[in-house]
């Protein structure tokens, strides 16, 4: 993600929450956060623009990968984008030393439920009533980033697996830019 970035992002998180990030939030994170890991998915559209059609934030805090954000334009969504955000960002959280990767979600978001789980997080528990704008409460989700998925594969190796396998309209024109 860059600063030229952010308009299209904050549509995008208009569009998929009721309690968007203003754009100064993303404006910090980028400038002033170096423990925040930015990605979009760009495509490019019909005159060549690329536009921007999903982005992922997520804090780093000691060992730990907080998914503080992840929204897809709902134009692009079930076309395998949110998957190849995370792969994208919980590689580079596991190249900085995550060990666990975190979050909350909404207790009725089953779309989002069902992406985590995916990538193997499990629920572990729930805030009451976490939610300002309709007291909806908040499951807690994790995952153990240095868990072997078999004897053979680690975590991260699964995940390059998971990108491989992960269904792209057209791969060659979604780009992934930090
Ligand atoms: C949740 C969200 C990010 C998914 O993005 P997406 O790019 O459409 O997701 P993908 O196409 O990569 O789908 C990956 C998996 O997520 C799950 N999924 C995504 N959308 C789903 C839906 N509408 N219903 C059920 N499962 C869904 C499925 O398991 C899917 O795998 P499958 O296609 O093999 O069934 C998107 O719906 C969104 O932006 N929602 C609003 C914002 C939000 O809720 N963000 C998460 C906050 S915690």
């Amino acid at each position: 993600m860059r600063l030229d970035d952010i308009d299209q992002v904050i549509l995008i998180d208009r569009l998929s929450f009721s309690l968007p990030w203003p754009a100064s939030a993303f404006r910090h994170e980028l400038v002033n956060n170096p423990s925040s890991l930015l990605w979009v998915a760009e495509q490019d559209m019909a005159d060549g623009d690329p536009c921007v059609v999903g982005a992922v934030v997520v804090w780093m805090i000691m060992d730990e990968a907080h998914i503080a954000t992840l929204a897809v334009h709902p134009d692009y969504r079930r076309h395998g984008i949110s998957q190849q955000l995370l792969v994208t960002v919980l590689r580079q959280a596991i190249e900085r030393g995550a060990a666990l990767a975190t979050l909350e979600v909404r207790a009725n978001n089953q779309a989002a439920q069902s992406l985590y789980k995916k990538f193997k997080f499990e629920i572990v528990g729930r805030r009451p009533r976490y939610y300002q704008d309709n007291f909806e409460d908040a499951l807690i989700m994790t995952v153990d980033l240095s868990q072997r998925i078999s004897p053979k594969l680690s975590y991260l190796e699964w995940l390059e697996t998971n990108r491989e396998a992960s269904r792209l309209p057209n791969p060659e024109e979604v780009r992934f830019d930090s």
